[in-house]
């Protein structure tokens, strides 16, 4: 196939690159985006060399290409997602612009994998906390019919390109702040996007909205307190899920361990349970701590955990990509 990056130089750029290498992709033309700062700037993939391209619209039209993998943000996404279109691309878009457009797919292949034609042309990735959610809670509410959930989020600063990082590594030598409106290094910092009129911030309000798209359950009652914490990579989040039937704990801990995608991680007695540094590097879903709410036996307690850039950005992007490459070779209309 032929494909571009958009965000080439970037945090989830790179890892697009690295997963698209590992899951054993022919590239036929690889074209290589960023902005003007980048132009020129040279990247390895597979033994050779390409030069990074000033995105623009003159660019974008010198190029053919079957897929566009973008990540540099969402204004970036607004306005050359199109361009692509417009050249017969399929755009898989990794940032917030188009995810709650309603001929928008919102997907994670294991959860809502496309099946139809859709006309948009833009395909997009979920929120990266939202997506590591969404594979337990689908096998959860098979089962049980899920009502509400809770989350609460710890987030590394990958999550915010390489600006989180950097400034995690700054605060650490003593240097005031860049990027956050605090140190994060020894701190907590519930406050990821802007405040809407109510207090929720804007990560929490895509993780509520996109977990009822993803999902398909209009009416999921839910709340999210987004953190960010000082590590570097992997999120975790702790979810409280109430369902309609009562939860047997047992059937859910089998249903969770035999999910593609998922790595149940839940023996307490031997002290095992989701950790950001088992996660970094594999795409599955870590799943652990599952315990009933000892007041509510249709509530359940669990504690999820992912690699941020992978399944929570790059890989996922990579697997829809491939999806919708594997239904038009198998000869469907999408
Ligand atoms: P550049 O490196 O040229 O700034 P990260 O999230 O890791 O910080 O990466 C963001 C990515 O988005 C980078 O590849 C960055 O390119 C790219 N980017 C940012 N602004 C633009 C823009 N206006 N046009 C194209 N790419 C952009």
């Amino acid at each position: 196939m032929n494909l571009a990056i958009v965000g080439a130089t970037g945090l989830v750029g790179r890892k697009f690159l690295e997963v698209i290498n590992e899951y054993n992709i022919d590239v036929d033309n690889l074209y290589l985006f960023a902005s003007r700062r980048s132009a020129g700037v040279t990247i390895e993939f597979q033994g050779s060399k390409y030069k990074v391209i000033e995105l623009n619209e003159k660019n974008i039209a010198n190029v053919k290409v079957d897929y566009v993998l973008f990540s540099a943000g969402e204004k970036v996404s607004k306005e050359y997602a199109k361009c692509f279109n417009r050249i017969g691309a399929v755009v898989i878009d990794n940032s917030s612009a188009f995810r709650m457009e309603d001929n928008v797919p919102l997907i994670v292949p294991e959860v809502n994998d496309i099946d139809e034609y859709f006309e948009s042309k833009v395909i997009a990735n979920p929120n990266c906390s939202t997506i590591q959610c969404m594979l337990p809670l689908k096998v959860l509410n098979d089962a049980f019919n899920l009502q509400a959930v809770d989350y609460t989020t710890f987030q590394a600063v990958s999550g915010s390109g390489m600006s989180g990082i950097l400034d995690l590594e700054k605060c650490s030598q003593g240097q005031n702040a860049q990027f956050y409106p605090y140190s994060i290094f020894n701190n907590c910092i519930a406050h990821i996007g802007n405040f809407d009129s109510n207090g929720n911030s804007k990560e929490e309000i895509k993780m509520i909205n996109e977990s009822r798209k993803i999902l398909n359950l209009p009416n999921l009652k839910a709340t999210a307190t987004c953190v960010r914490v000082p590590i570097t990579y992997a999120h975790s989040v702790s979810i409280c899920a109430t369902f309609e039937k009562d939860v047997d704990i047992e059937k859910a801990r089998s249903l969770l361990s035999k999910f593609k995608g998922i790595t149940l991680c839940d023996d307490v007695k031997n002290n095992i349970y989701p950790m950001p540094i088992d996660a970094v590097g594999q795409d599955n879903v870590l799943v652990g701590r599952l315990r009933l709410d000892q007041n509510n036996c249709k509530r359940l307690l669990l504690f999820c955990v992912a690699d941020n850039l992978r399944k929570g950005a790059a890989s996922n992007a990579v697997q829809i990509m491939q999806n919708i490459e594997n239904k038009k070779m198998s000869g469907k209309n999408i």
